[in-house]
């Protein structure tokens, strides 16, 4: 079932790239095409960074175990679109002209966020693969993963610092990243600390002396 559907959600990742390719080929792009590559493309990778995210709380929630099969795609096309997201700016805007890329990136914050945020994605996309969870083990493949959530913090950080007065759409994928990190804080905080009230209810026992 899961092998039959995967090829399905591929697919279907990909339908903003080709609705993008779509209007560029019937010239539908508007007077700024660069702008709305760009916005298209940001928008789609915070929205697979997202996805992503919210794999393991579904998954760990509603017990649909075999979600944990789709994390690595969702998470590859995060990386997928944060790279042509990069591209656009690099090759479509900037030219490849190194010296203002590199004046930009330390400049204008919002894209030094956005840098930070898409670096953090290289190593995870690297190391994706099954092989490499075995040569790092599955502590340390697990630890370095967790650059996922400097990453998709950073993407909305880049997102709220760019928009000029409207701020509603970052602040929308804000709440949804904070109710992501929250739910992991909640289960890593949990057991530490009804571990910590057993531990000072059995302390606080008052201790009778035998007859
Ligand atoms: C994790 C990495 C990143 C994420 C999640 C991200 C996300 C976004 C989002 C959501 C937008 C706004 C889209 C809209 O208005 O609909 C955006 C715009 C933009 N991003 Fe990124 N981005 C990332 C990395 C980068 C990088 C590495 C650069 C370039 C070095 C970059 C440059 C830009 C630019 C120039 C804009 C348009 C700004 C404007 O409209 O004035 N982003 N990005």
């Amino acid at each position: 079932m899961i092998r039959k559907f995967k090829p399905v959600v591929f697919l279907a990742c990909l339908i903003p790239l080709a609705l993008l390719g779509w209007k560029a080929y019937s010239g539908a792009l508007g007077a700024n095409p660069i702008e709305v590559i760009t916005h298209a493309t940001g928008d789609w990778t915070i929205r697979f960074l997202l996805i992503t995210l919210a794999i393991t709380p579904i998954r760990k929630l509603t017990g649909r175990l075999w979600l944990i099969r789709y994390r690595r795609m969702f998470g590859l096309f995060a990386f997928f679109y944060a790279t042509l997201h990069f591209l656009t700016y690099i090759w479509l805007d900037k030219f490849f002209d190194l010296h203002e890329m590199l004046h930009d990136i330390a400049k204008r914050k919002f894209i030094t966020v956005g840098f930070t945020g898409f670096v953090l994605l290289i190593p995870l996309a690297l190391t994706s693969t099954t092989g490499w969870i075995r040569r790092l083990g599955g502590k340390r493949w697990q630890a370095l993963h967790r650059l996922i959530y400097f990453s998709a913090i950073a993407g909305v950080i880049h997102y709220w610092w760019l928009v000029k007065a409207d701020i509603r759409e970052p602040l929308k994928y804000a709440a949804i990243l904070a109710v992501l990190l929250g739910y992991r804080i909640a289960v890593w905080a949990g057991p530490k600390m009804s571990a910590n009230k057993a531990k000072s209810l059995r302390e606080s026992r008052v201790e009778v002396p035998e007859a």
